[in-house]
């Protein structure tokens, strides 16, 4: 369920708030929306940009008494969970790109930013931030550094209403958190590999110093990227590389 929930008109990053207050004992189930965010954050540092009213930018904590081994592989989870509701609500040829691009068109339509807070006893709490990109202006999009969409193109003139879709991912998030916590990632692996914009294609993964082909197999039940390569089958941990299609 939802604890406590803040609706904020301005906030620097909906996850940098919660995983503060993550620290001084935000209930699990803590909800945060804000209309804009001043430093919204993507993966590996970058700018999520953020304008007034356009899109969603939410963040939820979760807490676990028993924490899955995976914990980290909830990003994959969100990833799953939003497409599966966007998918429900008319959104059709989405793809998730390993570990959590969610793509229309190849162009970026929302992203997932999962951080693992700490407890007494070591990690055990989840911040899952999601950003949906639903009408936006190109003004907007000049400042995003890559091809991107929004819901509005998407969905064409029927569109969606943004509180109905915050009210869809919110309750299907709270479900995955809480069969994420009895189940861990396996129940999630179809899903996700459903959507899998490189599922059996030829692929490049570029690594620190040197690269690796072979075909995408799916995700392994830690999270890792199955690939069949020259030398057998391998698995790749997220953060590690960066997919290019061949
Ligand atoms: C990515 O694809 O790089 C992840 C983007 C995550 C953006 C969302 S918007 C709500 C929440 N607050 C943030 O600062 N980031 C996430």
């Amino acid at each position: 369920a939802i604890a406590r929930l803040e609706i904020h008109t301005e906030i620097d990053s909906t996850n940098r708030a919660l995983m503060r207050d993550a620290a001084t004992g935000a209930p699990c189930g803590t909800l945060y929306l804000a209309e804009s965010q001043s430093a919204g954050r993507g993966r590996l540092g970058r700018l999520w940009v953020s304008p007034f009213g356009a899109n969603l930018y939410l963040s939820m904590l979760w807490r676990y008494s028993a924490p899955p081994a995976t914990l980290g592989g909830f990003s994959l989870v969100a990833g799953a969970v939003v497409a599966d509701v966007l998918r429900r609500i008319g959104a059709e040829g989405l793809a998730l790109k390993w570990p959590n691009d969610l793509l229309w068109d190849r162009r970026k339509l929302g992203g997932m930013l999962v951080e693992v807070a700490g407890g007494l006893r070591g990690p055990s709490a989840l911040v899952a931030g999601i950003g949906i990109n639903v009408r936006m202006t190109p003004d907007h999009g000049r400042a995003i550094d890559q091809p991107w969409v929004d819901l509005a193109q998407v969905l064409g003139e029927s569109g969606v209403d943004r509180n109905t879709l915050a009210a869809l991912v919110v309750e299907a998030l709270i479900d995955a958190f809480e069969r994420f916590g009895r189940e861990g990632l396996p129940p999630f692996l179809a899903l996700w590999n459903a959507f899998d914009l490189f599922r059996g294609e030829q692929v490049r993964l570029l690594l620190a110093d040197h690269e690796i082909r072979g075909r995408v197999l799916g995700i392994a039940s830690d999270g890792s990227l199955r690939l069949e390569t020259a030398d057998g089958e391998r698995c790749f941990h997220a953060g590690e590389v960066s997919l290019r299609h061949e």
